[in-house]
């Protein structure tokens, strides 16, 4: 709870959270991302549905 909880929760959560998505999408917006050729294509179907084998990303710089 980085925001704290009740009647004094952070007011300013929102702001801080829509920033830090605008830093985000400035940073990944630097770099290509592809998969790497060790991954296997494996759902595994529980709660969610998620990869039986981790998904491996390749992070290249632009
Ligand atoms: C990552 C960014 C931030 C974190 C982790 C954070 C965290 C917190 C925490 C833990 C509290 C105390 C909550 C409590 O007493 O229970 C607080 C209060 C407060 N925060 Fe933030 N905050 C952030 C960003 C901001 C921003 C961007 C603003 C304003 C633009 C802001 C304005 C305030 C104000 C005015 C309070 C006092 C609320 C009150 O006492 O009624 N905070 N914040």
């Amino acid at each position: 709870m980085p925001f704290g909880l009740g009647p004094r929760i952070c007011v300013g959560q929102h702001l801080a959270i829509t920033e830090l998505k605008v830093i985000l999408s400035l940073i990944l917006s630097k770099f290509c991302f592809s998969l790497s050729p060790a991954y296997q294509h494996s759902p595994a179907y529980n709660l969610l549905t998620e990869p039986e084998h981790d998904v491996i990303l390749r992070m290249r710089s632009l």
